[in-house]
């Protein structure tokens, strides 16, 4: 397969092998997100950049209240691994808990809106639940309206500051470890989480790592936000080696090639480098996947570098593109667990972004359309 040669998913029939329950292990912040339209200077004020995605500080402390006071704002369900895993989840079907999710959440009432969207999404959830912190929230700050007549700027249209709270509170210790909940970790054979979990729980992550590369399993891990790769880099570069498939964005693809001194801008030279790095279960070759928004996905293997174009939408059908990269990987991991190719997994997971651009949120319609 030549490196510059479209290669569209090949339309084949999918004869879907049975799956089992805890097939798909996910494991990251379950976060509630606060979704609104909000002015510049509400940017402004505190100190947020239009395509960005951090982590709540002293300075932000405020903005929460006041996004809730001052915005008509929507709530749901978020945290990026949790997007993931709800998305492959809806695009399987059945069996129902399929999926595995792990995360630290507060006794309250955010964090029971999180257990029942979790119940309705037909996820096993099994959170660890504590009282020191609330549950976790992120500010969806957006600066522009898909549906006006301004044209549809990639990535200028929000701002995320999250806030972990009891996300951060997640122990290996205190719930990974635990035996009921480790036999989840072993009855898994796919293995999702999200770069932003790095800043929580690196040991969590390396526990579980460990076990699939030692078990051959498969690995996929997100570089999720470019910070994660500027300062969370000694513990990414601790768990690269572990990764079977490592999925990114544009941006974050080249913030990673600068830290790792990859010394080009070409995304497909840095994902033939991404694939190259150094891995620890070598029976498995790494996949390096970088979605481009509209543009091509890019995808690295061993043998060879491909650019996978992305299903056509009218830009003004898009209501936002708020976990668009969770979707994706998410219909990439429905496709995964049953053993597809990966022509088809990236069918998938361009199918399912497809469906969450047209909606507000990380939400999807009752059944999937894809054959
Ligand atoms: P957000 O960053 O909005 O979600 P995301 O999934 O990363 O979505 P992006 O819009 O950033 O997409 P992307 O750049 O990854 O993918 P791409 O544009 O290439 O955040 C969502 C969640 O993050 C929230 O729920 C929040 O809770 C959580 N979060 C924030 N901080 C967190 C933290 N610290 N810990 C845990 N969670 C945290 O697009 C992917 C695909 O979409 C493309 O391949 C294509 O198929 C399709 N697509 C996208 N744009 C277009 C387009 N214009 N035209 C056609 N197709 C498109």
């Amino acid at each position: 397969m030549a490196a510059d040669e479209p290669q569209p998913a090949k339309k084949i029939k999918l004869h879907h092998q049975p799956l089992r329950e805890n097939v798909l292990f996910g494991m990251g912040n379950p976060l509630l997100d606060i979704c609104a339209v909000v002015d510049k200077d509400f940017l402004d004020k505190y100190g947020l950049k239009t395509n960005d995605q951090i982590l709540a500080d002293e300075k932000h402390k405020e903005l929460f209240e006041e996004l809730v006071k001052k915005f008509r704002v929507e709530y749901h369900a978020g945290g990026s691994t949790q997007n993931s895993v709800k998305v492959a989840q809806w695009m399987i079907q059945q069996p129902h808990k399929v999926a595995t999710f792990f995360g630290c959440i507060g006794k309250d009432k955010f964090g029971e809106i999180l257990k029942r969207k979790a119940e309705e999404a037909h996820v096993d959830a099994h959170y660890f639940e504590q009282n020191d912190q609330p549950t976790g929230t992120c500010a969806a700050c957006i600066t522009g309206d898909n549906r006006s007549a301004t044209p549809f700027k990639k990535r200028g249209l929000r701002s995320l500051v999250a806030n972990l709270a009891a996300a951060n509170c997640y122990k290996k210790e205190g719930h990974l470890d635990q035996k009921e909940n480790w036999q989840f970790v072993e009855k898994a054979r796919v293995y999702y989480i999200a770069g932003f979990f790095i800043t929580v729980s690196p040991e969590s992550i390396l526990k579980v790592a460990t076990h699939v590369s030692e078990s051959n399993k498969i690995l996929g891990l997100n570089l999720s936000a470019p910070f994660i790769s500027q300062f969370f880099k000694e513990d990414l570069m601790k768990v690269i080696p572990y990764v079977d498939i490592l999925f990114g964005n544009e941006t974050e693809a080249a913030t990673f090639a600068r830290e790792q001194g990859f010394e080009t801008e070409d995304i497909k030279e840095i994902a033939k480098k991404a694939q190259g790095l150094p891995k620890v279960n070598e029976k498995r070759r790494r996949i390096i996947v970088f979605t481009q928004g509209k543009d091509d996905t890019i995808v690295a293997t061993a043998d060879n570098v491909t650019a996978f174009p992305v299903l056509d939408i009218k830009q003004d059908e898009i209501v936002d593109t708020n976990g668009a990269g969770d979707a994706f990987v998410g219909g990439f991991l429905s496709q995964l667990v049953r053993d597809q190719p990966l022509e088809e997994c990236i069918r998938a997971g361009h199918y399912a972004a497809n469906v969450i651009i047209r909606r507000s949120g990380c939400t999807f319609p009752e059944v999937p359309d894809f054959h």
